[in-house]
């Protein structure tokens, strides 16, 4: 089966860049069998708006059930494998500079080659204590055993309490995330915005600086976003990225 017809400015703008700044959202994992972040919750936690249990006020009200939907999310990522998406992406690599900034915080980017420069929205990968800070690592859990509740674990260094690496609503991106991101945009000759609907500031804002800066944008999304490109292409990550990579030659 032929993929679909690459929109020549995005081929052209595509064949030309030499440096690339991916900036991906939750549809570059959604054929990966993630569900992007406003897709409904599934079984246990359908009752459960994410926005809800994505915040501080959550984590201290009721820490075992953060912790427990967090530790589901890992386990289902780990169980998810990088689509044909993010494999492009690694090949484009080979013939390209190529970064990634992504609001994601599944490691698919990772796991398919790519350079992750930015992870915005942190990583469901890089636990730290809530109190002294330490990153931890830990094994990922078997889906089946996580029930409604789970006790976090306890820091070894300070008795604190292991968070999640993620960034919840109303905390700040990382320390330099932004301005990070900012640098690898004006370094770019070419943004390509992946699956992200534009709704979660400030993360949001980076195509219409990558326009105002003058680098080309293409975005990849089946659904309309208001965001600012020079190419809109309305397919899927997985569809679409492999046919422009298969382009380049
Ligand atoms: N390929 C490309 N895009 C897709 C696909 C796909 N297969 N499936 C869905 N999309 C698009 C949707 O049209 C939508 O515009 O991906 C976007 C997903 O939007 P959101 O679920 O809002 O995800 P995102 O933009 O990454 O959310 C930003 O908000 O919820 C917080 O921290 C969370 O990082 C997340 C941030």
């Amino acid at each position: 089966m032929s993929g679909p017809v690459v929109p020549q400015h995005a081929r052209e703008l595509a064949q030309a860049a030499r440096r690339v700044l991916v900036l991906s959202g939750a549809g570059m994992s959604a054929e990966s069998g993630v569900p992007t972040f406003r897709d409904a919750q599934t079984g246990l936690w359908h009752r459960y708006d994410p926005a809800e249990l994505a915040t501080p006020q959550a984590w201290a009200r009721d820490p075992g059930l953060v912790w427990a939907w967090y530790e589901w999310r890992r386990s289902l990522v780990a169980a998810c494998q990088p689509n044909a998406g993010h494999r492009a992406l690694a090949e484009w690599a080979r013939i390209a500079e190529m970064s990634v900034v992504t609001q994601n915080v599944d490691d698919l980017h990772e796991r398919a080659g790519s350079a992750v420069v930015v992870h915005l929205h942190g990583s469901l990968f890089a636990h730290r204590c809530d109190s002294c800070g330490a990153p931890v690592e830990l094994p990922v859990p078997d889906q089946a055993e996580i029930s409604g509740r789970l006790a976090p674990p306890v820091c070894v260094h300070c008795t604190g309490r292991i968070r999640p690496g993620v960034v919840w609503f109303g905390e700040a991106l990382p320390a330099g995330a932004l301005d990070e991101a900012m640098t690898q945009i004006e370094a770019s000759d070419l943004v390509m915005v992946v699956g992200t609907s534009g709704m979660v500031h400030p993360a949001a804002a980076l195509p219409g600086l990558a326009v105002s800066a003058g680098v080309p944008v293409v975005e990849i999304n089946p659904n309309p976003t208001g965001l600012p490109a020079d190419v809109h292409w309305p397919v899927t990550a997985a569809v679409g990225l492999p046919a422009l990579v298969d382009q380049l030659g």
